[in-house]
Formats: structure tokens, sequence, C-alpha cells
């Protein structure tokens, strides 16, 4: 059952797809607590036992009980645990204890969850205008209130199967023989690999829908050659728009009053990666479609994948930022004396680094620019956490029109509901730390229950060194993510599988990924097609045995399996908890698969740092294929099945 709660004048997401009619002058809902008096609050008094999923990309564990949340497209690559925002906003959650009610609280600026942190029983929500809908849904189960949500939010995107291919990246790929020498060692080394992707490196100074000639000549011909050769080239797409004379998309965008404006009409302005930029107005549907259809600059050269980055949108600094520090400075300067900063510098309380964290990603900023919907002016801020869904959406909408019977890869960094229909996402800038394997894995069912199911991490870390065993681990659970890519940041120390020693363990553990792809992707269309979680929590279904509620270290896969990677460092192998008698597989070096029946309860399992662990659920099986060195290449003749005798599997492509 789901109810739509109106409140105020809420902006029109677009979130939700299904019609429902809404319950408008609400004194109370039967839930909880709800205040207009000064912005929304929402409360509901939790039981003991109860657990909270939900929150999509946010920090800490699964069950999101004990801390407290914000929604606000954050451009903050340091995922520590006391982070509030990450990059994405995603305001579904289930409480499921006695009962399972789903909340969906549509509301497209800064909002806030307080689940349990200030007072142990209390779920506060709440945000500074009463101008949302809210949808409450009841379920039998979490899962049960989950497949209801995503009915109402519509399909989830679907992916090519090339992009369940293993892929590489890293920001600092300069020239087309930086991405050659990538194929090429990969390609000798028989490390499977389907996608290379372009960091900003490939654009002629950080414009989009350009390429840099010189260190990418003929690009067209090089998307072609890679083609051959069984890689598709990915480039990266930038939120923010050069401003430089003569750059026609700059050009046209300001010709056609397609940016974003400041109060006074002209053009907002803000620095990122190609200098000072204008963000494109994805959220006025002529400006979407616009710079929608540019994106053919680059699929009519034969791209048929992009990824969306910047687009929280992220602000470097604008002019009045930087009015603000040289304030600033002009203040500690007049405070301190310059004679005594000059001699003394650390005597002096500058803390410049802090000012200059303030005036990135500012929120004074997101007060100055507007954007026009539908003829109206609407200020980002009001709205500021649609702009990476609306790009993201601007480029899926394109990309129907341009090839309306292929699909294409598009995934983004920034995400609000609804963007799940148009592209997948990534998590980020995450680091290379043991503890970000176990974010990466907690991220993956609460994106799903929102609708985002083509997923992943930044494989092996993306800001600080990765280490051999560190990557190798990190890839036992990319094995399983829809998205498996090895990213990294420039001025990092390389990460390309083929930097280290035995390069065998390597090409076996990703090896491993390509005999699963026909199970991994058939997965993966049956939950876009049935509105399910590839990844589940445990406690999904085993509610009533709290042990299994509490296990956060391991996830359910399709409705066969159950994933439990090792993710620390020096172990040879992890303890896990099985609700119900599993087949532990492990995808052994040589190529031969350990199978064995563990009863219910709790295990410790060897798992060397070359192996791949995987349980199949009693009774389930499912297929396997022989290694190959690209999707293309899969040989579905060598199919087999691994788990119980006499279970069944049937594939959905
Ligand atoms: C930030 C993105 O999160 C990261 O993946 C990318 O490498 C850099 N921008 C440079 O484009």
């Amino acid at each position: 059952m789901v109810e739509k709660y109106l409140f105020g004048s809420p902006f029109e997401t677009e979130a939700v797809t299904e019609q429902i009619p809404a319950v408008s002058d609400i004194g109370a809902i039967p839930y909880g607590k709800i205040s207009v008096e000064n912005g929304f609050c929402f409360q509901y008094q939790m039981e003991d036992t109860d657990v909270i999923y939900g929150l999509g990309e946010a920090n800490r564990g699964i069950n999101k009980r004990g801390y407290k949340y914000v929604s606000h497209c954050t451009d903050d690559p340091n995922h520590t645990e006391e982070k509030t925002s990450l990059y994405g906003a995603h305001n579904f959650i289930v409480v499921s204890g006695k009962q399972h009610i789903g909340f969906f609280f549509d509301y497209p600026s800064t909002i806030s969850f307080d689940i349990g942190y200030t007072k142990q029983d209390l779920l506060t929500i709440s945000c500074s205008r009463a101008d949302l809908y809210l949808y409450v849904i009841i379920g039998e189960s979490a899962y049960d209130v989950v497949k209801q949500f995503r009915k109402i939010i519509g399909k989830s995107y679907v992916a090519p199967k090339y992009a369940f291919g293993f892929g590489q990246s890293r920001w600092g790929y300069k020239s087309a023989a930086d991405i050659e020498t990538v194929v090429q060692r990969y390609r000798e080394n028989q490390v499977p690999i389907d996608m290379v992707y372009l960091d900003i490196d490939y654009m002629q100074d950080y414009k989009d829908f350009t390429v840099n000639e010189e260190r990418f000549p003929a690009f067209g011909q090089f998307v072609q050659e890679m083609k051959d050769k069984k890689i598709h080239l990915i480039p990266i797409i930038d939120a923010g728009v050069k401003i430089e004379k003569g750059y026609d998309i700059y050009e046209e965008g300001v010709e056609k009053g397609y940016f974003c404006k400041r109060e006074d009409g002209s053009e907002f302005v803000a620095s990122v990666w190609p200098g000072w930029t204008h963000f494109p107005d994805v959220l006025n549907p002529d400006a979407r479609a616009w710079f929608g259809g540019k994106y053919e600059i680059l699929t009519s050269l034969g791209i048929d994948g992009f990824w969306n980055d910047m687009n929280e949108p992220a602000i470097f600094y604008t002019e009045e930022g930087i009015r603000a520090l040289n304030q600033a400075i002009v203040e500690h300067v007049k405070t301190f004396g310059i004679d005594k900063m000059i001699d003394n510098p650390d005597a002096i309380p500058f803390d410049a680094r802090g000012i200059l964290e303030q005036i990135q990603n500012n929120s004074e900023d997101y007060k100055r620019f507007y954007h026009n919907v539908n003829g109206k002016m609407v200020r980002h801020d009001l709205v500021h956490n649609l702009f990476g869904y609306n790009m993201t959406r601007a480029a899926g909408e394109a990309l129907k029109k341009i090839a309306p019977d292929k699909k294409m890869l598009l995934f983004s960094r920034s995400s609000y509901i609804g963007m799940h229909r148009y592209g997948g996402i990534w998590t980020g800038d995450n680091q290379s730390w043991w503890s970000h394997i176990l974010l990466n894995l907690k991220m993956m069912p609460s994106l799903n229950m929102c609708g985002f199911l083509y997923t992943g991490a930044d494989l092996g870390g993306f800001g600080s060194d990765t280490t051999r065993d560190l990557l190798l681990r990190w890839l036992a659970l990319g094995v399983f993510t829809p998205l498996m890519r090895n990213h990294t940041a420039l001025g990092t120390r390389e990460q390309e599988c083929y930097q280290f020693e035995q390069i065998e363990d390597f090409r076996h553990v990703i090896g491993v990924r390509y005999r699963l792809i026909p199970y991994l992707y058939s997965t993966y269309i049956k939950s876009v097609q049935q509105d399910a979680m590839y990844f589940r929590p445990l406690g999904f279904d085993f509610a009533e045995d709290r042990r299994a509620v509490e296990t956060e270290d391991q996830l359910l896969l399709g409705d066969e399996a159950m994933i439990a990677p090792v993710y620390t460092q020096n172990v040879s192998g992890r303890t896990i908890y099985l609700p119900e008698e599993m087949m532990f597989v492990k995808f052994l070096p040589d190529g031969t698969i350990h199978e064995e029946i563990l009863a219910q309860g709790t295990h410790y399992v060897e798992v060397a740092l070359n192996e791949v662990p995987l349980f199949i659920r009693k009774g389930k099986c499912i297929p396997i294929v022989d290694v190959a060195q690209n999707v293309d290449a899969i040989d579905i003749s060598t199919m087999k099945y691994l788990g119980y005798d006499g279970a069944a599997y049937t594939l959905a492509e």
C-alpha cells in the first residue's frame, strides 16, 4: 500500500513516475508526528528492534541507526566515518521490525535524517521548507516495501552486457599511446578487459565534447581500432562548460540562454577543471535536450559509453569566494601585522587551508544561481540535489534518441532517485583503505533499494597508494558488483593489475568475473524486470534471525547466492555466518572449484589472496562458463551449473 502526502508547494522532481492521488490538508498521519511550523519535521518512535535500511549512497552501516545523515550532494573526496553527506541524495528509508514501513521524502534540497542520533529511539527527518511529497509504503517485509517503492519510481536503467566486463581507468592517461599501453599490457598478460576509461585529459583544455587532437589524433579511427581489439573507450563528461570565445558549445549555450543564470540575468560563473565555466541548465527541458544532444559528437565517432562527473555540481571557487578569501587574508594581516607574519608564520593562526576549503562548494554560491523551469526562475539551492540527476537524464534521453535500439553505458557521480531510470552510479572518490572495501559492500544494497542497480566503487581505491593485497581483495568483491572498474587518482601509485607481482593472480580473479558474467548479467536483468534487488542484506530474507539481521559484511546476491569478501589485511580467511545451509565454493587459481556444504551457523573459511569465495544457497545452482578475454568472446556453449544437484536456473538476457 502506497500513500502520498502533499505539503506546501513541492518542486516536481519526477522521481516518481506512477500517478498517485495525493492527500493534502494533513493534520496528522497515523505513522508519526508531523510539524510544518518551522520548516518540515517528521518524527517516528522506533522500537528497540527496528532496523533502518536505506539512504542509498550514504556513509556507515547497512542499518543506519545511531547516526545522522544529510542529503546534500557534495563533492567531498574524504569519506571518513563522521561525514554526513556524500555525492548522492536518496531520501528513501525502510523501518523494519514488527512492522515494515517505507518513507520517501521527495524533496530536492538539503534534508536531514537523525536516526537515533540525538535520541536513541527517535527518528527525525527535517528540512527547512515544508514543501514536499511524503510517500508512505506499508508492506509485509522490508523487501516487499522496496518492491512497491521501485514500482512507483519506474524501471531501472539497463546497461549493455559489455559493461559487465572489467574496466581500467586512471586520472592521468594523457594520450592515445597511454591507452594503447594499457590495452596491450592487459591483453599480453591475458587479463580479461572490455573497457578503458578516458578521464579529463582526453579533452582539449577540459572542454566538454572536444578531443585533444595532438594527443589523440584521428580519434574516430582510434575508437574503431580499440573496438577491433574489443575495447570500449568510455570518456568522462564534466558538468562545467568552459568559458572560451570561439568554443561552439559555450557560445551556443550563451546565445540560447541555456546556462544557469544569476538573479540579474547574467550567466553564473564558477571555476572547475577548465577554469571559469558556466553550468548547463539541465533542469530546463530545452537546455537539457540541447546539452544531451552534444553527446552525439562523441557517439558519432563510435563512443558507446560515458561517465558524468563533477555534477553536484562541484565548484572550486567563484569570484565572490576569492573576494572572501582575500578579505580574510587582509584581516589576518591587519590583526597580526605583516612583519610578524613574515618572520614567524607558524605563530600566526592563519588557517588558509580552512578558508580554501570554505570557498570550495560553498553553500552561499549555490544561492547565487537559478534554473529556468518552465519560465519560472528557481534558485539552485532549493533544487540542488537534482543537478547530477538531470545532467545524466540529459544524456540518457539523448542517447535513446541517437541510438534507440542500442544500450549505452552511462553512469554518474551525483544522483537523486529518478536518475536510476537513465544511468547507474559509481560511488566517487574513495581511498585505498581496507575500510572502504566494506563501505563499498554496505552501500550496494542501499543503492539497489533506490533503483540504482548498475553500481560499483573505484576498485583498489581512488585516493592514496594501493597495495597488491588490497587490490586483489577488492577485486574479489568487484567480481560481483555490476560495475567492475579499477580507477585511481592523479599522483597515486600506478594501479593497473600488471604493475604488481604475480600477474597470474589478477588474471585468475578477473577471469572468475568472466566465468560468472552470464549469471551476473542475468541477475541484473531480472532485478530490473522484477523491481528486485541484485544485492540484499541478509536481514531481508532472514528477518527473524537476529544474527543474520546484524550481519553487515555479507550480502545475498540474486536468489541463488551470497557473497562474503575478505576485507582485512594479512589474514588467510574470515568468519562467516550462514543463516541456512549453503554450499561454499571457492574459485581456485588452477581453474578448479572447491565445493563444500556448510551447515547453518558460524564458520571460519580460508580464502587465499588469489581465490574468490562464493556461497550458493541451499537447493540452488548458478550457471558458469569458461574464462574469456572479453564479453563478446564468452562461449555460452561451455555453460555448466555450479551448486546443488537437481537445481535449475533460467537465464535472463
Ligand atoms: C573527480 C572524480 O570523482 C574522479 O573519478 C576523476 O578522476 C577526477 N574528478 C578527475 O576527472
